[in-house]
């Protein structure tokens, strides 16, 4: 299935400010937009629900997965995140959600964040971008979307187990056998410690449109 228009992979770890990227660009550029780590939440989320532990086969709830599943609104806890990376994990539950990825590109291509879009969903995507910073900074950014105020008492503590948790599951991300976190051979990797959201937007979109011819 060769996508009808061009497709770029968006990957990277966790709270890198992927998501953020991703949906700009696909509003910049005319694009469908989808969120990849929501399926795997989503799969997370109805295996937790069975009372099922993630790390259990999962792959009955990715092949029957819907657009309702993956609407839900509690799909951004912490606890769904730590599942959904051991979900992730299984080659079944990779491999049962393949397809749903490629045919949403199908039609118009598509801007996809995730973790190997680029190097096994669309690995001969138009463009790919790979977005980092330090786990201290993905922990700060992570810490201010949810609680707003980093001088708060017990902020440095916080911060710290934060930034422990988003090690840990990288680490178990980057570690897995099926379609690990890495780094395309042909990726941009944008580093962006000390970029704002707007200067990451900016180099993106120069190099999308370089690469496109747009
Ligand atoms: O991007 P996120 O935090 O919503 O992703 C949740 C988990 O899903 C993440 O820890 C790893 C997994 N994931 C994946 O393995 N492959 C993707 N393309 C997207 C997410």
């Amino acid at each position: 299935m060769t996508p009808h228009g061009p497709v770029i992979a968006v990957d990277g770890p966790a709270a890198a400010g992927k998501g953020t990227l991703a949906k700009k660009l696909a509003q910049e550029l005319g694009l469908p937009y989808l969120d990849t780590g929501l399926l795997y939440r989503a799969v997370a989320r109805l295996a937790l629900d069975a009372g099922q532990d993630p790390s259990g086969p999962a792959e009955n709830f990715a092949e029957h997965l819907t657009q309702q599943d993956m609407a839900r609104k509690d799909l951004r806890t912490p606890d769904v995140a730590q599942a959904a990376s051991k979900v992730a994990a299984q080659p079944a539950v990779r491999q049962a959600l393949v397809e749903t990825q490629r045919r949403f590109a199908a039609e118009r291509g598509a801007v996809l964040d995730g973790r190997d879009i680029g190097t096994a969903i669309f690995p001969n995507a138009d463009v790919k971008l790979f977005i980092t910073a330090s786990p201290a900074t993905r922990a700060l950014r992570r810490y201010m979307q949810m609680q707003g105020n980093p001088a708060a008492p017990d902020a440095g503590e916080k911060l710290a187990e934060m930034e422990a948790t988003l090690k840990a599951r990288d680490a178990a991300d980057s570690s897995r056998a099926a379609a690990p976190l890495q780094v395309a051979a042909d990726a941009k990797v944008i580093e962006t410690d000390h970029l704002s959201a707007e200067a990451v937007l900016a180099l993106a979109l120069a190099y999308t449109r370089e690469r496109l011819g747009s």
